[in-house]
């Protein structure tokens, strides 16, 4: 299907050419998306870039998304009426903490078609369909239409202004480079111990308990359904993960992560320190900073020169502040941008 819309934004030169829409049209577009993607996100100085079979990956029918219909390419069509994909558009919804629910999208536009409202009426054509996706729910709590930037992502982080969305979080991206790890000791009565499948059903639990705090939940992801999904999750790498135990009752725990391919293709040797949770009875008795120290050692003996985590740096549990101490540092920060979805959804 083809949509065809006129834009009408401040910056178009009056000889631009008209923007159209189509669909996803099955595997032939995965050559063109992953192009748009790496020619997006060098023209806005980010460094780690897809494959082919990210894209296949991204592009994976799951819950909440089908290529066919949550996939939007922008197209203009030059003198001949030849059509040329200048970007597109990825959208969905998810619901997260406190009952609110995020319409979210991602758009990438070719450098060259940027600030001549190409950009800004992608966006509102997104929204167009997510509001149809939002009517046809029956239970709507706060709803905001939802989008991700980098920090160096100017140009879409101005589109999105101009169409009304603002910073609601700034999420930092920290490396620790494996030197000067600090010493703490196990606070009394716990014990750490290798993870064996009978344990799994006790460590979801306990991360689903504390997902339910932090700002950027899933809560679709969280439901009795999903468990299956979550044990055979393929990055989970359950003998890296420390899990501290009182008694039969999880504490707190880290699940650490390496992924090999990934430190191939880039060339480094970097682990992932995740999913640091203590549950609310065991904090604030130093067993956070126990159960990281060990995973950076652990990472360590691994051969990895560095590990990663990602945090919101206006965390509830200051654990922004936490993790500088433990010797992280911030190599990227992403934003969090929002609009109320009652909000006009500008001209059709
Ligand atoms: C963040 C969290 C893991 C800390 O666990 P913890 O076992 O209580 O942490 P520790 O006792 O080891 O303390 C860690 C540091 O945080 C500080 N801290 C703990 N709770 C805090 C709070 N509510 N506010 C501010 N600082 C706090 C401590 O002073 C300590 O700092 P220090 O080691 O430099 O002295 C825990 O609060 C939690 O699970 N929160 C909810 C989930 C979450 O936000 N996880 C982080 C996702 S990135």
């Amino acid at each position: 299907m083809t949509e065809k819309l006129q834009v009408k934004h401040d910056g178009q030169t009056p000889d631009s050419p008209a923007l159209t829409f189509r669909g996803f049209q099955g595997e032939t577009d995965y050559p063109l998306i992953l192009s748009i993607l790496i020619e997006s996100t060098r023209a806005d100085r980010i460094v780690e870039t897809a494959s082919l079979d990210d894209i296949r990956r991204w592009c994976a029918p799951s819950t909440r998304f089908d290529p066919f219909q949550n996939l939007l390419f922008a197209v203009v069509h030059n003198p001949d009426g030849e059509p040329t994909v200048i970007g597109f558009s990825r959208f969905s919804w998810y619901t997260g903490r406190k009952d609110t629910r995020l319409y979210f999208q991602t758009s990438y536009l070719l450098p060259g078609w940027r600030g001549r409202g190409f950009w800004p009426a992608m966006v509102q054509q997104t929204e167009r369909r997510l509001r149809e996706i939002a009517d046809s729910h029956t239970f709507n709590p706060r709803c905001f239409f939802q989008a991700w930037a980098t920090e160096t992502q100017e140009v879409w982080i101005s589109v999105l202004e101009g169409e009304g969305y603002q910073v609601v979080r700034h999420f930092n991206n920290m490396l620790h480079r494996l030197s000067d790890i600090p010493d703490r000791a196990l606070p009394a009565g716990l014990q750490i111990h290798p993870v064996r499948a009978e344990h799994k059903r006790a460590i979801w639990e306990a991360q689903r308990e504390v997902h339910h705090e932090l700002f950027e939940t899933v809560s679709e992801n969280w439901t009795e359904e999903r468990f299956e999904a979550w044990l055979a999750n393929p990055s989970h790498t359950p003998h890296l993960w420390q899990v501290a135990w009182d008694g039969d009752q999880v504490a707190g725990m880290v699940l650490n992560r390496i992924d090999e391919a990934e430190n191939r293709a880039r060339k480094r040797k970097r682990g992932y320190t995740e999913h640091i949770f203590v549950r609310r009875p065991w904090r604030r008795r130093g067993l956070a900073g126990t159960l990281l120290a060990r995973s950076l050692r652990l990472l360590k003996h691994q051969g990895m020169e560095e590990a990663e985590l990602g945090v919101d740096s206006e965390n509830d549990s200051g654990a922004h502040d936490f993790y500088l101490r433990m010797g992280y540092q911030t190599f990227s920060t992403d934003l969090w941008l929002r609009k109320p979805m009652d909000m006009n959804p500008g001209p059709a």
